[in-house]
């Protein structure tokens, strides 16, 4: 069952279609792991489980077939992959229900699902690899497309509009702190002096222009793009913003003995989790009191010890799944 959000991004124009005929696809990333911790605390009749990101709906068809009276709240804001995870999660239709929404609505659509706490959160963040891969969307610097990088193709500011507007000492703090750049002052400088002769509208140009402003065979760190598309993918979606408003909401909306998990993929998503995570682990009295008064005490336990992280054979299967961290909660009674 499909559902507009409550507030007004349901009547967003759709996404884009898919324009190459193969089927898209996306390796949930530590299949295994997610399902042993989440699938455990959705075996009740009635349980809920929010899917934060649903992408291809990997992980979310895995949890369905593993949590058999679970029902599923599935969120993402790419109208195109929400049309894809619908289709593979056919068969449980009666216990799922979609909203195209960004996911730091969360409490809007859990009241618009008539839903006051849940049993499971799953936030899988960044890209699937449909996404990246699919020609058009601007996120690969592989292929030579429009830069555009927003995930709701309906509204927002584009890559071209960033790159093209904000200026140069905002364009270098923006790829050192969202892309851990060390050449982002070069690359903003050389940026600059793109646009200022002719715009930067394609991915094409940018690589060009990132390729030129970084020295030649000082180290290997990968394609010369990466990180800067990572920059601006984050700057694009406000993906930090989200996070780190929608954290506290799950945490908070989770019933007592529910797990929250987060799959992070870089290092400024991975720190805002280890953050709100130790918040909610951790007494809050002063060092030393004795006896900790209930409302000082720590509301949720760590069920991951630290980040875990994929293993060899999954990456060696899966190389996008290198960079991930998961960390998991549950919220104590
Ligand atoms: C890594 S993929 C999820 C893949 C999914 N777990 C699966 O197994 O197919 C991340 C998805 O989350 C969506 N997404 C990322 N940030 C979001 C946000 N703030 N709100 C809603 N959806 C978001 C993206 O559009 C993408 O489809």
């Amino acid at each position: 069952m499909r559902n507009p959000p409550p507030g007004n991004t349901g009547t967003k124009p759709r996404g884009t279609p898919m324009s190459n005929q193969s089927k898209p696809t996306h390796e949930p990333v530590m299949l295994h792991r997610i399902v042993e911790l989440l699938a455990p605390v959705l075996q009740e009749p009635g349980s809920v489980l929010v899917d934060c990101t649903l992408g291809l709906g990997g992980h979310a068809l895995a949890l369905l077939q593993a949590a058999p009276h679970a029902r599923l709240i599935g969120i993402d804001r790419d109208e195109f992959a929400l049309k894809v995870a619908e289709d593979r999660l056919a068969d449980y239709s009666n216990r799922v229900r979609v909203y195209h929404a960004v996911f730091d609505e969360l409490p809007y659509l859990l009241q618009d699902a008539g839903v006051d706490e849940v049993n499971a959160v799953l936030m899988d963040l960044g890209l699937s690899s449909m996404q990246i891969d699919e020609p058009g969307r601007g996120f690969s610097y592989m292929h030579d497309d429009p830069l555009d990088m927003r995930m709701d193709t309906g509204g927002g500011r584009s890559a071209t509009e960033i790159v093209n507007i904000v200026s140069e000492a905002e364009l270098a703090k923006l790829l050192r702190e969202l892309g851990d750049e060390k050449y982002a002052v070069r690359i903003a400088r050389s940026i600059v002096a793109a646009r200022n002769i002719e715009p930067i509208t394609t991915t094409g140009q940018l690589v060009d222009v990132i390729d030129a402003a970084i020295p030649k065979g000082i180290e290997s760190r990968g394609h010369s793009a990466k990180r800067t598309f990572q920059a601006l993918r984050i700057a694009v979606n406000r993906e930090l913003e989200a996070l780190e408003n929608t954290l506290p909401v799950a945490l908070d909306a989770l019933a007592p003995g529910g797990r929250l998990a987060v799959l992070s993929y870089h290092s400024g998503e991975d720190r805002r989790v280890k953050r709100a995570f130790a918040e909610v682990t951790e007494d809050q009295a002063p060092r030393g009191l004795p006896v900790v008064p209930k409302e000082l005490q720590a509301t949720h336990i760590a069920l991951t010890r630290g980040a875990e992280l994929p293993t060899e054979a999954e990456i060696e299967l899966n190389p996008r799944a290198a960079s991930a961290r998961l960390r998991a909660v549950e919220r104590v009674a």
